[in-house]
């Protein structure tokens, strides 16, 4: 296997590789150390979950670690992952805030409008997808498109795969809208609601829509893509929609959130570094960009939670210790381009390969939100949200452990290769 590049990712993190198609097969059932992989994890849950409020369960960790060691993981059947009306009657529990905790996320209405609706930018002002790119009026248009192909000619196709997984995930972005949307008390009641939580998802929703925009269009004229397959694969992802477990609470909602934002931060931040090494800068631009917007809808989401944490800390910490014990499942999960039943999992790995977004990034997240929250000087609190407040502090470092022992383990297997639609069906390695 030829490398062609070395780059280094985030502080602290390893060195990525990015490496040209290598000759081999792709190979089905074979783990993934990912933490994003919801078809991987979801055994984790399972044989791991403890009983409830039991955040302690030393069987759980036993189980973990059997899993990221399992040689048999095999992907649902077609069916269960590409129509959505079977996903969603495999969804857990609906409903799930209790009418104390609904009167406290109703109290808060001026919060929100004080403390969120400020983050967000004035579309007159903000940039939008145009600024990045040619203008299609302009007479030296053309001249344009050639100096950006010239540009995006060293793009090796590992980086290729994660740069459209990632535009995917954002064009799937009518998902995420409803999502916010199945929130009991936060959510935009008529499409046009008044409220401060309305507005927030509302115009979220449209800052959003430009980070898809951008990428697609951005894509599309370096050529590199097939385009057909990239969109094919966007329409079935928001076809089949996602299901994060949030259980139309708020409190897990906007964990879910807080986390997803940052995941999505580091992910954009990373294929910003590595444009630029691979020489685009103008795409280590771009993905810039839409980074430092991730961080800001990141900090509204934050901000959230710790409100929740202030009116309410047994309430918040166990939603956390909730939403960390059933995993954090990517919004993409779902994700299939009508021709391989491993897409999303193949998709995590190239990710997790080339250091885009990595288990150590799952874990570091974890760390992160700890600390933001004061997750582990918070007092008071009942013997449920003690025990929730152990766990989640426990967790991170535990996570760490058990993704590089898993990493570890995939080095020592023979190195796997899987065909990607999106780059007209050439290999690209695997972990
Ligand atoms: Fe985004
Ligand atoms: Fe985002």
């Amino acid at each position: 296997m030829a490398m062609i590049a070395a780059v280094g990712s985030a502080a602290g993190k390893s060195i990525a590789s990015f490496s040209r198609p290598a000759r081999g097969h792709q190979q089905k059932g074979r783990p993934c150390c990912c933490f994003i992989d919801k078809s991987f994890l979801k055994h984790v849950e399972s044989k791991a979950a403890p009983a409830k409020h039991n955040f302690r369960g030393r069987k759980g960790e036993v189980a973990m670690v059997a899993e990221l060691t399992r040689t048999d993981v095999q992907a649902p059947p077609p069916a269960a992952r590409h129509v959505s009306r079977k996903i969603s009657s495999a969804a857990s529990k609906a409903h799930s805030l209790t009418a104390e905790r609904l009167e406290i996320v109703q109290s808060l209405d001026q919060w929100a409008e004080d403390a969120l609706l400020p983050l967000l930018k004035d579309p007159n002002t903000n940039w939008q997808p145009q600024d990045y790119l040619p203008v299609s009026s302009d007479e030296d248009f053309i001249d344009r498109v050639r100096e950006l192909r010239e540009r995006s000619a060293g793009l090796s196709d590992d980086y290729l795969v994660c740069l459209v997984g990632d535009t995917i995930t954002e064009e799937a972005l009518p998902t995420y809208q409803t999502m916010l949307n199945t929130l009991d008390g936060t959510r935009d009641e008529t499409g046009a609601s008044p409220t401060p939580w309305g507005i927030w998802t509302r115009a979220w929703t449209a800052e959003e829509n430009r980070h898809g925009d951008l990428l697609h269009t951005y894509l599309y004229l370096t050529g590199r893509v097939d385009m057909k397959a990239v969109q094919k694969t966007t329409q079935y992802l928001i076809g089949s929609g996602m299901d994060p477990k949030t259980e139309n609470n708020p409190y897990l909602g906007f964990l879910y959130t807080s986390f997803q934002e940052r995941a999505t931060f580091i992910s954009h931040g990373n294929t910003a570094r590595h444009a630029k090494a691979l020489g685009d800068e103008q795409l280590g631009k771009i993905c810039g960009i839409i980074a430092a917007d991730e961080k800001r809808h990141e900090k509204a989401y934050c901000r959230i939670v710790e409100k929740l944490y202030e009116l309410d800390p047994d309430g918040a910490m166990l939603a956390f210790a909730d939403m960390m014990k059933k995993q954090i499942v990517m919004p993409a999960h779902l994700m299939y381009d009508g021709e391989s039943d491993t897409l999303f999992k193949d998709f995590s790995e190239v990710a997790q390969r080339t250091g885009v977004y990595t288990a150590a990034d799952y874990a570091d997240i974890m760390q992160h939100l700890v600390n933001l929250w004061r997750v582990e000087h918070r007092t008071n609190l009942s013997p449920e949200a003690q025990a929730a407040q152990e766990y989640v502090c426990k967790l991170p470092e535990r996570v760490r452990k058990l993704g590089e022992r898993a990493a570890a383990k995939a080095k020592k297997t023979p190195q796997q290769h899987a065909k990607f639609s999106w780059i007209f069906n050439r290999e690209v390695a695997l972990l």
